[in-house]
């Protein structure tokens, strides 16, 4: 009896010292809370990752020091997917089952918060798209949320700009056949610019890989319309601005969609593209008290302005901690459950509530390339 009673003691000294081990080694599990962000911080749109990783740490330092949320400090760990489909599914697979987090950030690209959407769905685990815009992303069910507007507004809203704004009736239209987001935005900009009387003189798609346009550029301007839509990503739209540039046609007859924005677009391609628009979540001198508040912290703290990326990173975060506080219980159920109860949560970029259709409503920005830098133009308010 007494021998097993001291084997029970010993045991049990074990465990303790076991856990106090623990607790000072890098397993903190219990005191605190484990999220996960997936992003391209490598491969073809390395700057959407980038950019949304700052604004995201941004957020992550600010609950930090303000005491975390329920008394647990936040900790997010960053996977980076490559800019590819299949090592996101792997990523966002690691982040749920290994490290076992709570909610999920990610992605940028709707192509990709796709394949993130199905598996977080499917876990359950709540996940919140910082920027990708594509309808479908967040029809994948009760877990997949964003942060951002849909492409059906952005493309009817830059339909209006291009039609009723700048009063051009005669439209081509350029994009990447293969890739959603940009299949997408074309196709609901050309919806709303026919309802509105427009007339598309010529449409042209390319694969994602493309990287030579001339022959589609030249195809435009045999049409002679008035203004040419290309909602491309930038890494696309910098070889067509300056193809374009080349072949005669001036930046000023493009306009385009979000995915314009990175810094790469005005860096390589400014000049080429003056005074072309487009649709966005926000711009650095954007006039909202809330956005020159962010803009002030990051500017201190990464010593350069931060792009709609980083801004829709940071309020990504923000919202989904806000979020993590409110919630009933530590689940990832209960945080889905709060995450979609979410109104008039006051963002970087702009007031978001969290619609039905788990999609944030808020105000599209304008953006005019002006001088080789991005300039607010005006604000829209997208119509339900
Ligand atoms: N909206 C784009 C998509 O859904 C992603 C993007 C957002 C790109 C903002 C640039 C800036 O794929």
């Amino acid at each position: 009896m007494l021998g097993r009673r001291r084997w029970m003691i010993t045991v049990a000294g074990v465990f303790a010292l076991a856990a106090a081990g623990l607790g000072c080694g890098k397993n903190e599990g219990a005191n605190e809370w484990k999220v996960g962000a997936y992003l391209s911080l490598s491969g073809a749109e390395t700057q959407f990752g980038v950019d949304t990783k700052e604004g995201t740490e941004l957020a992550v330092e600010e609950i930090n020091a303000a005491g975390g949320i329920k008394g647990k400090k936040v900790k997010v760990i960053y996977e980076d997917d490559k800019s590819n489909p299949q090592e996101t599914n792997n990523k966002v697979l690691q982040l749920i089952d290994r490290d076992k987090v709570v909610a999920l950030l990610g992605e940028v690209a709707s192509s990709r918060s796709q394949v993130g959407g199905i598996a977080a769905n499917k876990k359950k685990i709540p996940m919140i798209s910082p920027s990708s815009t594509n309808p479908d992303v967040t029809k994948i069910g009760p877990f997949v949320f964003r942060v951002c507007f849909t492409d059906d507004v952005q493309g009817r809203m830059g339909a209006r700009f291009v039609v009723n704004k700048l009063g051009k009736k005669k439209i081509g239209v350029l994009y990447a056949a293969d890739d959603l987001y940009s299949s997408g935005l074309a196709t609901e900009f050309m919806d709303e610019a026919k309802k509105l009387g427009a007339e598309i003189v010529v449409e042209k798609k390319f694969p994602k890989t493309e990287t030579n346009f001339t022959t589609y550029l030249n195809d435009i301007k045999a049409a002679s319309p008035e203004i040419i839509y290309a909602s491309v990503y930038y890494n696309a739209m910098v070889p067509i601005g300056r193809q374009a540039k080349a072949a005669g046609i001036p930046g000023s007859m493009f306009v385009g969609g979000d995915g314009w924005h990175s810094d790469t677009l005005v860096n390589d391609a400014g000049e080429e593209l003056e005074g072309a628009y487009f649709t966005n979540h926000f711009s650095p001198d954007v006039p909202w008290p809330n956005s020159q508040a962010f803009v002030k912290k990051y500017v201190e703290r990464f010593k350069h302005e931060p792009s709609a990326l980083a801004a829709q990173g940071y309020d990504s975060a923000k919202l989904l901690f806000d979020a993590m506080a409110r919630a009933k219980a530590d689940t990832p159920e209960a945080i889905r459950d709060a995450i979609a109860e979410t109104k008039g949560f006051q963002g970087a970029t702009g007031t978001i509530t969290i619609n039905e259709q788990r999609n944030a409503e808020k105000p599209i920005v304008i953006v005019q390339i002006k001088g080789k830098k991005f300039t607010y133009f005006d604000t829209v308010t997208a119509d339900k």
